[in-house]
């Protein structure tokens, strides 16, 4: 096969936090050596629930800090906002005109809406759809998702493979790459970590809320000088994201022989997390201080992309009877 390309989108819609990072943000990064890699951040899809454009313009611009931070390479991954290649709207329209509404109807996003008895937009409906555009347009290969996205790969699966029986080859069909670690990262109260569950780390908080919200963990009443159970422990398995093997030895050896209290153990943990992510903080605030590096990244990718977005669409529009 020609080099693969390999796509994810991120929805800018508020901080990130570790379980992001570790779940998705990492994983997606170490693909960018392993093909083409395209990233971008799906302001269209964000609007579904962002309606500040203030915050909108302003979260898009940290994702993209945040992703170029962590070790996003802007000479080997594509890295772009998904409005300024609007192109793939054009084409969601007309993937839209394929899909049955019961396909959409049965997508887990619109489901849980309507069972909190919220009213979906249209776009919350078609969020589907446009996603579909997205992988499509870029003749994606693999698409590395959480688990919770898988759904949408088989529907955009689908459509491609409509789309082609209608109108001859034109979409690559796309793989889902399920990113394993995706539902294993602990929050504080060692469910997964999930905003919607208010147990999250913030990947780039400022010091003195990291250790309150460290120092903030759960924990039983098991006195100082009493053996206590690592098993289980959200201090032990978040340690253990940062720490080396003998460190989190050492920690769970201390758990079982008593005599170190709580607080000492998250201490620990908040020495380890703050020093772990210390390089990637620095270079955050480098590239935070040059106001127009982010800018000038994310309108390179779009000229990437968009060249990529339009000699797919000149295809569409062909096979479709669009256009002379
Ligand atoms: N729906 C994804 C999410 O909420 C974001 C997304 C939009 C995406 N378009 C995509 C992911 C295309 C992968 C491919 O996380």
């Amino acid at each position: 096969m020609a080099t693969p390309h390999i796509l994810s989108g991120i929805k800018p819609t508020g901080k990130p936090h570790i379980g992001n990072y570790f779940g998705m943000i990492r994983p997606a990064i170490d693909w960018q050596d392993r093909g083409k890699a395209f990233y971008f951040i799906a302001d269209y899809h964000a609007l579904t629930t962002v309606t500040d454009p203030k915050l909108l313009r302003q979260y898009t611009r940290d994702v993209a800090l945040d992703f170029l931070a962590c070790g996003l390479d802007p000479a080997k991954a594509v890295l772009f906002r998904q409005s300024d290649v609007p192109q793939v709207a054009e084409l969601a329209w007309i993937l839209s005109c394929v899909t049955p509404m019961p396909m959409l109807e049965n997508c887990h996003a619109y489901k849980d809406h309507l069972a909190k008895d919220k009213v979906p937009s249209h776009g919350l409906f078609a969020y589907p759809v446009l996603m579909a555009a997205d992988i499509l347009i870029y003749d994606s290969n693999v698409v590395p998702v959480g688990r919770d996205q898988k759904q949408h790969v088989e529907v955009t699966r689908d459509l491609a493979q409509k789309m082609n029986a209608l109108y001859g080859p034109v979409f690559v069909v796309p793989e889902p790459s399920i990113l394993p670690t995706v539902e294993t990262i602990p929050g504080l109260d060692g469910r997964k970590m999930s905003k919607s569950y208010n147990n999250t780390l913030e990947l780039f908080p400022e010091e003195k809320a990291l250790r309150k919200k460290i120092m903030s963990i759960p924990t039983d009443s098991t006195p100082l000088e009493a053996p206590k159970d690592p098993a289980g422990s959200a201090i032990v398995s978040l340690y253990r994201l940062f720490a080396d093997e003998a460190q989190v030895r050492q920690m769970e050896a201390d758990f079982r022989q008593g005599g170190t209290g709580y607080g000492e153990f998250k201490k620990r943990l908040f020495e380890a997390v703050w020093t772990g992510f210390a390089p990637m903080r620095e270079r955050r605030a480098e590239l935070a201080a040059d106001p127009g590096y982010v800018e000038s990244v994310l309108k390179a990718g779009a000229a990437q992309a968009g060249a990529l977005a339009e000699a797919t669409m000149r295809r569409v529009r062909l096979a479709t009877g669009l256009g002379a």
